[in-house]
């Protein structure tokens, strides 16, 4: 059995890494800053669903701050780093870069240093399909360019991407960098479409939709990431992998297919499309196969069933949550 150190724990696609971990019965210590970049009575929430099991042990802590995450050696030894904490949506990172650089720069760096000095050999850091821009081949291969970001998200993976690659050459760390592409499922991010058009539909509210619908996107289901993840914490060198679903369909498809699962209709509101999003995104995986022998498995019909379901079990609070 091996010991994780999880970071951005009581996040979306962490705290699922964290239950898969510890149901095959490793030992994970979590850390996240439960800060507010979106309502964290959705953190709050899963982490109540690991908190309790057996191998599991949090601190609430900054990546970004040197002193703690150096601290977090006084836990080890662990086999492996899995850093998932980061700031993460697109265009709140237009408000506030600097939070994004300390998080995703200087917290990835902390972790690397980590590494570094205690002997920890491998480090997997999730990075982004918003990396390769607006002008990508679909689906993505991870040779596409990803060198001209085109926000401060971006921008900040590319050079947590870049660090990584540093410390690989220079102090032997086996690293893989899994990019993933617009992951969903249950307990999903409330500032990501999927949660909030289900939210939307569900409560007869209406749908803030930018653009005209047509832009796409290929979703991921947030066990086959998670599953990925934890595939890419093998010793491969330095490699970059894509990690994303197979189907990708328009906002205006996911919405018809959210109304049939909700039995109800949406009233759309249109806003403009905003410079900082990319008119579609969908993966390439065949390096995700061959090299980790991943592919994905659950369906876009099963997946939003899922999430359709979930809010329903969950209604009573989840319908108070916060969207801004
Ligand atoms: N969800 C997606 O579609 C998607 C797509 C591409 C990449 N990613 C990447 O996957 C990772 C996980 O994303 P997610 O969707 O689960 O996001 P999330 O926001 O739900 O999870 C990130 C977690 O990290 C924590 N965190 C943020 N800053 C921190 C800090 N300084 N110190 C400690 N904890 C901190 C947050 O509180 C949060 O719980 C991120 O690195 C993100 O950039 C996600």
């Amino acid at each position: 059995m091996a010991r994780y150190l999880v970071t951005g724990v009581a996040g979306f696609i962490a705290s699922r890494v964290a239950e898969l971990l510890l149901k095959d019965g490793h030992t994970v210590v979590g850390v996240d800053n439960m800060n507010d970049a979106y309502d964290v009575r959705m953190k709050q929430h899963r982490l109540e669903q690991i908190e309790g099991t057996e191998g599991f042990q949090f601190h609430q802590l900054d990546i970004g701050d040197k002193e703690a995450v150096a601290a977090l050696a006084d836990d080890g030894p662990y086999d492996a780093v899995i850093n998932l904490a980061a700031r993460a949506g697109v265009r709140a990172s237009l408000e506030d870069p600097w939070v994004y650089v300390r998080t995703n720069m200087d917290g990835t760096l902390n972790l690397l240093e980590l590494c570094r000095h205690h002997n920890i050999k491998k480090f997997v850091l999730a990075s982004t399909s918003s990396i390769y821009g607006a002008d990508a081949p679909l689906p993505t291969p991870e040779t596409a360019n990803s060198s001209t970001p085109l926000q401060p998200y971006a921008a900040t993976k590319k050079g947590a991407e870049a660090m990584c690659h540093a410390y690989h050459f220079l102090y032997d760390i086996d690293v893989t960098i899994v990019r993933y592409f617009t992951v969903y499922g249950p307990a999903g991010r409330p500032d990501m479409v999927m949660f909030r058009f289900a939210k939307w539909i569900r409560e007869g509210e209406s749908i803030q939709l930018n653009g005209d619908g047509e832009q796409s996107r290929g979703f991921t289901y947030v066990d086959d990431v998670a599953r990925g993840t934890i595939l890419a914490t093998k010793n491969l060198g330095f490699e970059i992998i894509n990690l994303g679903g197979h189907e990708s369909i328009t906002i205006n498809e996911l919405i018809a297919l959210l109304e049939e699962h909700i039995g109800k209709k949406g009233q759309v509101e249109r806003y403009p499309f905003p410079k900082a999003d990319v008119i579609a995104s969908w993966a390439n995986v065949e390096k995700a196969g061959k090299m980790l022998g991943w592919e994905p498995a659950i369906s876009l019909q099963e997946g939003v069933k899922r999430v359709v379901d979930w809010y329903e079990e969950q209604r009573h609070w989840a319908q108070d949550l916060d969207l801004d």
